[in-house]
């Protein structure tokens, strides 16, 4: 625990250039750590963009090498006077644990650290090999790792990547995740006028920036939350029935998920589409923020020449980024009124990944954890993405196996971000527990 709450102690926020020596600071603690447990290798690999810690023991000939994935970066923590207490003091309350990257990814980071320095301690070895690959710009959509995946080095070379970075469908059911959604995220860029000018003198000739985002914006979704891009849909595959059989004997009261998850009078999205199959299987539009014109106090009469809208989608099997790209600008162009110019600037993009629920060490994962939480694994897919696990199976050819241990109110991204104690403990049981299995 107090190593754990040092390493959540740094903001490592990859997103505010401010926070860049506090992101090194996470790498450095990372390093010594890691070398301290008695892993070799281990090294800070530099590159355009925050730093790859990487690590690894490999005194195990024959037995299967895994690749330990997390990352040492975490969102912003605003808004902050929503946290009872500081994201970057962690305390722990009711048997959780208080600080931003509590559940993602520093806790669950750390559970696989745990765990090897655990083994090296008692036992001098460890029954596989490992190689840690920590990432600081996962939050930010940062291409280091990607840059260095895709040179496939050698040093890489593994059988299955674990990664401790998604959440338990319920508290005290193990969870293996066969499905991540994929992103695009970037800015909608609109210019009116070349500056901003008066609304008495100008109302009626001048184009409104502020107005068109709207404009842009409702016309991108209807009111029953279908994406009104042409093409978007055409490539989206569905679950096979199987999978979706499997989805509706999850325990999973939506009205429940409404009251107690989201706290709205009513959900949005597709209402034909159930609800699991809409957040894991279907494609979204968001709206994260809209910049521009006057948003002080008082009334300032003014026709904004320029606004910017931060948007994304998320994607699914088997949509292609590039070419969802190019649906949406055309949409955008369809629906910018006359007088606005409007350009989209993409800042990152990903695939949707699907895991083989088959594959041995995904079997063997689900089966480690139902000795330790005594139940019955269940597979789900989420709705988040994780852009590297794309690249582990392309490029170096390594499958995913997504086995998380966070609980479906952690407050990732959002004010009180927290982490069960009861899960890191098992967690650590249950990797170790994995390990024991793949080098029997
Ligand atoms: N750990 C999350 C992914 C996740 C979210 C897993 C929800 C399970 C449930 C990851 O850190 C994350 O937030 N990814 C970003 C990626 C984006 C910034 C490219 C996401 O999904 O928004
Ligand atoms: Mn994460
Ligand atoms: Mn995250």
């Amino acid at each position: 625990m107090d190593d754990l709450i040092s390493f959540l102690r740094i903001p490592s926020i990859s997103a505010l250039p401010e926070h860049a020596p506090d992101v090194r600071r996470a790498a450095e603690w990372l390093r010594h750590w890691l070398a301290q447990a008695g892993l070799e290798n281990v090294r800070l690999i530099e590159g355009d963009g925050n730093p790859l810690v990487f690590a690894e023991w490999t005194k195990a000939p024959a037995k299967p090498t895994l690749l330990l994935y997390g990352h040492y970066d975490v969102q912003p923590p605003d808004p902050l006077e929503e946290w009872t207490s500081p994201p970057f003091d962690p305390q722990i309350r009711g048997g959780n644990l208080y600080a931003r990257g509590a559940a993602d990814d520093k806790s669950q980071l750390y559970i696989l650290m745990e765990a090897v320095r655990r083994m090296l301690r008692e036992r001098g070895r460890l029954p596989v090999n490992v190689k840690f690959l920590i990432e600081g710009e996962e939050e930010s959509g940062g291409e280091h790792i990607e840059r260095y995946v895709s040179s496939a080095p050698a040093e890489l070379r593994s059988d299955a990547a674990l990664i401790c970075d998604t959440a338990m469908f319920a508290p005290g059911l193990p969870t293996i995740t066969t499905g991540l959604r994929g992103i695009v995220y970037g800015e909608i860029h609109l210019q009116g006028a070349r500056a901003d000018l008066h609304s008495g003198d100008y109302g009626g000739a001048a184009p409104n920036a502020v107005e068109a985002a709207a404009q842009i914006i409702a016309a991108l979704k209807d009111r029953d939350g279908r994406i009104r891009i042409p093409g978007l849909y055409d490539r989206v595959r569905r679950p096979g029935d199987t999978e979706l059989e499997a989805w509706r004997s999850l325990p999973f009261d939506p009205e429940q998920y409404r009251e107690k998850e989201i706290g709205s009078p009513a959900l949005a999205g597709e209402p034909e589409v159930p609800l699991l199959e809409r957040l894991w299987s279907r494609p979204t539009l968001e709206i994260h923020g809209i910049r521009g014109g006057f948003t002080g106090e008082g009334a300032k009469t003014v026709i904004p020449a320029r606004a910017v809208v931060k948007i994304s989608l998320r994607l699914v099997p088997d949509q292609r980024p590039e070419e969802v790209v190019r649906q949406l600008e055309a949409a955008i162009a369809q629906a910018t009124p006359r007088g606005v110019t409007a350009k989209f600037h993409l800042l990152s993009s990903a695939p949707a990944n699907l895991v083989d629920p088959q594959n041995p060490f995904v079997k063997k994962a689900a089966e480690a954890m139902e000795k330790v939480f005594g139940r019955k694994s269940v597979y789900v897919r989420c709705g988040g993405s994780i852009p590297i696990v794309g690249l582990f199976e392309k490029f170096p050819g390594i499958p995913s196996v997504l086995a998380g241990f966070g609980l479906p109110d952690d407050n990732i991204h959002a004010p009180n971000e927290k982490m069960s104690v009861e899960n890191i403990r098992r967690g650590i049981d249950a990797i170790i527990a994995y390990f024991d299995a793949l080098g029997a």
